[in-house]
């Protein structure tokens, strides 16, 4: 079967809004004529700015994470309701910064997936290994462990709003890419994860993002692969003239 591919470009903390209004303006300029799904997630200070600019456009806004509760006394979290006020389409949780600088674990993450999804937010979800975990045999589980319990408790009609970003850790800002049979056999592996809780069909459908010192020059073998269905892009998100040509890949 066919999924359309989706290329979503996160930011990171990077950007003043003034930095991150001229590069969606030149996304919305350049993309306009794009084939596939986009999304970019600016931080949380340009999210307002970055949404009047996509909006009504083919690039849709998301948010690099949000809080697992819905409001309270939670000094310097941002809640999913402030999210959806600013026009924020889609969360990316449990991004490996957040797992492994911030050590947020699948508990937590999975709290915010529920809640995001809740409140009609839809989510990318990132799962990766280390490269220990790799080197010890341990990829595959590891990946498993974080979708399982990513996903718990996410019904099969909420899963319709669910992406997944396989993301190994040792390839993020690494420049080191998994090569794209790597990376493939991996997200073959989600998709039966997601098969076994969800069955044939929902894993058929589910978007499976690779991210991981996504560039230009790889972009086109990665999105080759049978099970790669997009790309989770960071450094070279941040420029338009490495963005786009990702986005456009052929
Ligand atoms: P990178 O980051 O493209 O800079 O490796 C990817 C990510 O962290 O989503």
């Amino acid at each position: 079967m066919s999924r359309p591919y989706y290329i979503a470009g996160n930011w990171k903390m990077h950007k003043t809004r003034a930095e991150a209004a001229e590069l969606a303006g030149a996304l919305v300029a350049q993309l306009k004529d794009g084939k596939h799904k986009y999304l970019v997630a600016p931080s949380f200070t340009s999210l307002e700015t970055v949404g009047a600019i996509v909006r009504g456009t083919n690039i849709l806004l998301g948010a690099q994470d949000c809080a697992a509760e819905e409001q309270g006394a939670h000094t310097g979290e941002v809640s999913v309701l402030q999210l959806k006020d600013l026009g924020v389409q889609t969360v990316i949780l449990g991004h490996s910064e957040r797992r492994h600088i911030y050590k947020e674990d699948d508990e937590l993450i999975n709290k915010k997936v529920k809640l995001a999804l809740k409140h009609g937010l839809d989510v990318i979800l990132c799962v990766g290994e280390l490269l220990e975990e790799r080197e010890a045999g341990n990829a595959e589980a590891v990946c498993e462990t974080q979708a399982v319990k990513g996903l718990e408790g996410v019904s099969a009609a909420d899963l319709s709003k669910v992406t997944i970003a396989y993301e190994p850790v040792w390839a993020i800002g690494t420049g080191k890419t998994a090569t794209p049979e790597d990376a493939d056999a991996i997200h073959a592996f989600v998709r039966k994860v997601i098969a076994k809780l969800y069955g044939s069909g929902a894993a058929e459908k589910i978007i499976i993002q690779y991210g991981g010192s996504v560039k230009p020059e790889n972009a086109a073998r990665l999105m080759a692969k049978e099970n790669i269905d997009g790309a989770l892009v960071g450094g070279a998100a941040l420029k338009a003239e490495t963005f786009v040509p990702i986005a456009k890949f052929a």
